[in-house]
């Protein structure tokens, strides 16, 4: 049986950009899909052609059981959307965004006003909540459209990027609302750059590149396909990053990954704690002064970058080097090949 968002070869192009390349995804009802990718992939294209904004080009789409292209009226009834950008009325206050929300889902006037009154409180704006958007920072903007997404509960959800641009403590809290929407029975889709916040929230994920889906499964699934553990090692100067690859490269079971500005090197071993007591002897002997070293189980960054070939934070720095020389990517051989067989693993 389909589950409560449902697509099937999916395809949207603008022009010569096929944004979405027959992409299927599947979110059982009550569960929570997130969609990962690096920028550009997809993400954004897929959450419109989902939520009846953008017309695909090819494919089925359903939602509840609901055709997104025949029906977008009614998809409209039972979804609610966060978009990437926050989308607030400026000129009204906090409190008159919800409220107008609530308005025109048909909530009574003091129904809407009881409602905004709560989620600006769950969303710590109370304080803000009769000032104009215009005057909110981006977080608290990013609250505000967040929190007008909440004012019905629907049954089907989607939210890109919700916590990009949140501070530490937000992010934790919109995680709190998100986990007893959850509970609460919500079918939720979400994108998010932040790896941490898919393997906390999400049941299922979906790794997109290039509009075609490249792996899925659950976080552990996709970890385990990533392999064993990885040594990780912060050299104390940048000059000596070098050799210490070189080092790392007569360790490694696969490819070393090296972030430059943090000086930290990370490679996939096998071997435990002796192998770390002989990588520590040969860095010494080379003269590379290390500030940190550990062993660690891969994490979601970590299968993000042997699918992709970049982390998934430093997609901004490096999209101009897009299409250029393969040595950007970490590890080449891992492209396509992590797919967790899809109807199998999700739940
Ligand atoms: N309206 C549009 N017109 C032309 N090209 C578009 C349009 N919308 C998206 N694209 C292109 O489609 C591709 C996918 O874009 P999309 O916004 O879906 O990516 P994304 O995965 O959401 O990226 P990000 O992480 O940066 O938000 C990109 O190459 C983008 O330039
Ligand atoms: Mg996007």
């Amino acid at each position: 049986m389909p589950g409560a968002i449902h697509a099937e070869g999916l395809v949207k192009a603008f022009g010569d950009v096929r944004a979405l390349d027959g992409v299927d995804i599947d979110v059982p009802e009550g569960s929570v899909l997130g969609l990962l990718g690096p920028n550009g992939a997809g993400k954004t294209t897929a959450v419109r052609c989902l939520t009846t904004l953008l017309r695909p080009d090819k494919g089925t789409v359903t939602v509840a059981g609901i055709d997104v292209v025949k029906r977008p009226h009614d998809v409209r009834r039972v979804i609610g959307l966060s978009g990437q950008f926050a989308a607030v009325d400026e000129y009204l206050t906090g409190r008159e965004n919800l409220e107008m929300v609530g308005r025109l889902y048909q909530l009574s006037a003091k129904a809407a006003k009881v409602r905004a009154a709560e989620l600006l409180e769950q969303f710590h704006l109370d304080d803000a909540a009769n000032r104009t958007a215009k005057t909110y920072s981006g977080g608290m903007r990013r609250r505000l459209d967040l929190a007008a997404a909440l004012v019905v509960s629907p049954p089907v959800m989607f939210m890109d990027e919700p916590t990009t641009g949140l501070d530490p403590r937000n992010r934790l809290q919109l995680w709190g609302v998100i986990q007893d929407l959850v509970k609460g029975g919500t079918t939720l889709l979400l994108t998010t750059q932040y790896l941490e916040e898919a393997d906390h929230l999400a049941h299922n994920i979906c790794v997109v590149d290039r509009g075609k889906v490249i792996a899925r499964g659950t976080s552990d699934q996709l970890k385990a396909q990533t392999g064993g553990e990885r040594v990780e090692l912060v050299v104390h100067e940048r000059d000596h990053l070098r050799a210490a690859a070189e080092v790392m490269r007569g360790f490694g079971k696969g490819e070393t990954t090296v972030v430059q500005h943090t000086r930290k090197l990370t490679v996939p071993v096998s071997g435990g704690a002796k192998l770390l007591a002989e990588v520590i002897r040969e860095l010494d002997t080379r003269g590379v002064e290390i500030d940190d070293i550990g062993l660690r189980r891969p994490t979601l960054d970590d299968v993000f970058i042997s699918l992709t070939g970049h982390a998934a934070e430093e997609e901004e720095r490096d999209e101009e080097d897009e299409g250029g020389e393969d040595g950007a990517r970490a590890v080449g051989s891992g492209r396509g090949s992590a797919g967790v067989d899809q109807k199998e693993s999700l739940r």
